[in-house]
């Protein structure tokens, strides 16, 4: 068993076992995201170590396994569960432990009206069904509203709303019909080339002033999707005024809010929704990735009046099977009793006053940003012109995998660190440490 606090050792990346098992994955797997050639034997906690005896610090998995490697009480959960049943049809009939999960998450989102749970497999799932509900609650409203930078997933439905690579979109057309992009607030790099607060918000305030004026009757828009921190396009962090504004708006407009938490929510940021940061709630929620500390799980928390309330209008396979209801109560169990809501803000505090300080040794560091334990460091060829260094971020990347630090990037040069909450302040030492010196040697390379 690999000890959690085990040493970071060996590091020739990939090892002769490793190459041979990534020589196989290439020829027969389709072409995805791969980041760095490690093949996994065991994790445990932060630790993680593959097939040649390397062991890296994971500062990339604490976005899904956010209570950390194959948490103890997760996993004896699951096994309990694994010999009690592991799936009966969950939409079709009952369980005890699928009604407690559904009131559980259900009392994640502040409610006066109440809330329906529509549980599946992911992040996109979870935002599929807010489309379909949305959709379904107003057959008139045809419109969608997403942001530029927004990541909700990759099935054609999600995919017409995620807007963070070209790529993501390129020869995927036609998308669903009438998704409407406008520029997020992302005041590092103002699309408007705008200052905040001086520039009034016009990012949100833009909307209603001109698009519903003269691109997008706002009687027509069903949903508008909203990461309320971006992801994937950055780990940008918008003023609260700006989800403030959008939030009023929708409901003056009677645009469903779907609050897109599936990067950002499950105490990642501090608080167990990141939109908790700007002072609002969404009619939707999406969740998935740290609900279920790495097995499959995602929930759609809408408010009541959206539910389909028609047999048959929406359902699936195995959202509500038993491993995935034993791992989400698992981890909100965890989440509850280690208190790594709280563990994420204080932490949080810590490494990011880590990442200013090195940002005040390295230029090469425009801007340190994010929440809790969602943080971000991007990389710019000039702090005058903020001009993004993609270059020097993938050196910084690679140097960090080598020193034995996993990390991922977002955005076009950002770096992000979502380690997992369990995280101790001498990781993130360890993580300062091997960031610092992969700096110094990309900047030299
Ligand atoms: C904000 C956000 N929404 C949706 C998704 C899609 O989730 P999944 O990959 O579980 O389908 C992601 C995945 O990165 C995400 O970051």
């Amino acid at each position: 068993m690999l000890h959690e606090k085990a040493e970071i050792k060996n590091l020739k990346l990939p090892g002769p076992i490793g190459a041979g098992v990534v020589a196989r994955e290439t020829a027969m797997m389709t072409t995805g995201t791969k980041t760095a050639p490690i093949v996994v034997k065991q994790a445990s906690g932060l630790m993680l170590e593959d097939v040649d005896g390397n062991v890296f610090l994971d500062f990339t998995s604490g976005m899904v396994a956010a209570t950390g490697h194959s948490h103890p009480k997760v996993v004896e959960a699951i096994t309990e569960q694994a010999n009690r049943w592991l799936f009966i049809n969950s939409p079709d009939f009952y369980s005890p432990l699928q009604a407690e999960v559904a009131e559980k998450l259900a009392a994640l989102v502040p409610s006066l009206t109440g809330k329906k749970v529509f549980l599946c497999s992911s992040g996109t799932e979870a935002n599929e069904a807010a489309l379909k509900a949305a959709h379904w609650a107003a057959p008139t409203r045809k419109r969608v509203i997403a942001f530029l930078g927004a990541f909700h997933g990759r099935t054609m439905g999600a995919n017409s709303m995620t807007a963070s690579k070209a790529v993501q979109r390129a020869r995927f057309t036609p998308n669903i019909a009438d998704v409407h992009h406008v520029p997020y607030a992302s005041c590092y790099r103002c699309p408007y080339k705008m200052t905040y607060p001086s520039c009034d918000v016009w990012c949100a305030r833009i909307i209603e002033e001109l698009y519903f004026k003269q691109l997008i009757p706002p009687d027509e828009v069903a949903a508008m999707f909203v990461e309320p921190i971006q992801g994937e396009g950055g780990y940008i962090v918008p003023p609260s005024e700006f989800i403030r504004i959008i939030r009023d708006m929708c409901a003056r407009h009677g645009i469903a809010y779907v609050d897109d938490e599936v990067q950002a929510g499950m105490g990642k940021t501090g608080k167990m929704l990141a939109i908790e940061h700007h002072g609002a709630a969404g009619n939707f929620t999406s969740l998935a990735k740290a609900l279920g500390s790495g097995v499959a799980v995602g929930a759609q928390i809408m408010d009541a009046g959206y539910d389909f309330g028609v047999q048959g209008a929406h359902s699936n396979t195995y959202g509500g099977n038993g491993i995935a209801l034993a791992a989400a109560k698992a981890t909100l169990e965890v989440m509850e009793s280690e208190r790594l809501v709280e563990r994420a803000a204080e932490m949080g505090a810590y490494f990011i006053g880590k990442l200013q300080e090195l940002q005040s040794v390295h230029d090469g560091i425009g801007d340190v940003r994010g929440k809790g334990l969602m943080l971000a460091v991007d990389f710019v060829t000039s702090r005058v012109t903020r001009e993004h260094d993609t270059e020097m971020r993938d050196r910084v990347t690679s140097a960090c995998y080598r020193h034995g630090l996993m990390v991922l990037p977002c955005g076009f040069s950002a770096i992000r660190f979502t380690p997992a909450l369990v995280v101790d302040r001498e990781q993130i030492d360890r993580a300062i440490d091997i960031l610092d010196r992969s700096i110094r040697e990309a900047k030299g390379a």
